[in-house]
């Protein structure tokens, strides 16, 4: 039994703030220590009641003057798309012919989808990123390919094969029996895996026949704990297309829910568009939705609601959506966050901003068991928050009169600068500097 403890200003979130209130939807602790045996959480607390609970041998860090949090999820993520970020000028359709399939065609090469996933998970760690559900390109390989990387680094990571089989360039298209194929002998290879999961992807409705649509449906009811994966709603001419395709639908999320794809496994990106009737459905069926802010601003796609899908009970999750997405900072994402809630005339405060960011997210992967907060037993993925990264930080934080202030504060002004440790499974995987 190997006992570790860490000690420093620590704070997570217990439960959701919209249903608790404030006050009962946190821990903070001004000096308190996070206790760590064999990978997980075995007490969270203040430093002066816990520190004489420890045995004599246990090896404590000091992390004084830093915060101490869960790691953050990101829920909807790329990592093909690494390489075509910030490119100028296109809404979503557009986008994805002109800079996201032929790029993601270059997966093809094995050793091109190796070097990226390192790289990839690397900037993960270097944004504070402990978990996140990943899309892989059409390729089997690829998807193979940052599995092992995952794995290698015993990172909680969901992830699955892109299901493409009509309406693409060749490149990167499929057949409904090959993507068949391939997403069960990934499965078989990966789901279960040390931490690893297994999410079904289909690219989205446009691009996948009713064949590949249903086959993708069965692999969920054959596998009862494989997540699904996909985008909906983000775009007005994606939506008319679907409407084009599916007349007979009773709109976009009702097409997913024929083939069986509308489960409480299912993670649906983006969501900007959904009426009363869709959120309803999703809630009945406790789906979740990726809320992607720097994405949808940059394409130009609209402005999700929170407070609808608040309102309805609807599981939602931040989603960084690189390549879309501008940047893979979770905190640069609630920043983005706040500003939509803003002009959608609602308030995100910071204690939900950091809920979303970490039990939220781990909620919406159906991964709430696992991580996302300290509680004991769970899996010990967590962050030193650095207090004075920049000399502006440094010197906004100092005035700040409460924990609720300073999480707004590096909510609105934090980076991957921020991040100053990351640990997986209470080992460092990442320290700046
Ligand atoms: N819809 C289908 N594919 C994609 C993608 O790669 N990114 C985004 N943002 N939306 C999509
Ligand atoms: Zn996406």
């Amino acid at each position: 039994m190997s006992v570790k403890a860490y000690r420093g200003a620590l704070f997570h979130l217990t439960e959701d703030p919209a249903l608790v209130g404030a006050e009962a939807s946190h821990q903070y602790e001004v000096d308190g220590l996070l206790i760590v045996e064999d990978g997980h959480v075995q007490k969270a607390g203040a430093y002066a009641d816990l520190a004489p609970t420890l045995p004599a041998d246990a090896e404590v860090t000091d992390h004084t003057g830093g915060l101490i949090v869960p790691g953050f999820v990101d829920t909807h993520i790329h990592y093909p798309q690494l390489d075509m970020i910030a490119s100028y000028g296109e809404k979503l359709l557009d986008w994805l012919n002109r800079y996201t399939f032929p790029e993601e065609a270059k997966f093809a090469d094995p050793a091109h989808a190796a070097e990226c996933a390192e790289f990839f998970l690397d900037e993960l760690m270097r944004n504070g990123t402990t978990t996140a559900l990943v899309y892989g390109t059409v390729h089997k390989g690829a998807t193979d390919a940052l599995f092992a990387a995952a794995h290698k680094r015993d990172m909680r990571i969901a992830a699955g094969k892109a299901l493409m089989d009509r309406n693409v360039p060749d490149a990167v298209r499929d057949t409904a029996e090959s993507g068949d194929a391939d997403s069960r002998a990934l499965i078989e290879a990966w789901h279960g895996k040390g931490r690893l999961t297994y999410a079904v992807t289909p690219r989205f409705a446009p691009a996948c026949s009713d064949d590949q649509l249903t086959r993708a449906g069965k692999i969920l009811e054959e596998y009862p704990d494989v997540l699904m994966h996909t985008h909906l709603s983000e775009n007005a001419d994606e939506i008319a297309w679907v409407k084009e395709l599916y007349p007979d639908a009773d709109g976009y999320l009702d097409v997913y829910a024929r083939f069986g794809l509308l489960t409480d496994r299912s993670v649906f990106a983006h969501c900007i568009h959904l009426d009363g009737p869709e959120y309803q459905r999703m809630a009945e069926a406790d789906a979740a939705i990726a809320f992607c802010p720097t994405s949808n601003l940059f394409l130009g796609s609209g402005l999700f609601s929170l407070k609808e899908a608040e309102k309805y009970g609807v599981k939602v999750g931040l989603g960084t959506d690189v390549g879309a997405g501008t940047s893979f900072s979770i905190l640069e994402t609630m920043d983005e966050a706040y500003k939509v809630c803003h002009l959608k005339g609602h308030k995100l405060d910071a204690f939900k901003a950091f809920y979303l960011a970490t039990l939220g997210g781990a909620r919406a992967l159906n991964m709430g068991e696992h991580v996302g907060n300290f509680e004991p037993g769970k899996e010990a993925d967590f962050l030193v928050l650095d207090l004075a990264p920049t000399p502006l930080l440094a010197r906004r934080l100092k005035t700040c009169k409460n924990i609720e202030e300073t999480l707004f504060v590096l909510a609105m002004l934090g980076d991957d600068r921020t991040i100053a440790h990351t640990y997986i499974m209470g080992e460092q995987a990442y320290s700046k500097g």
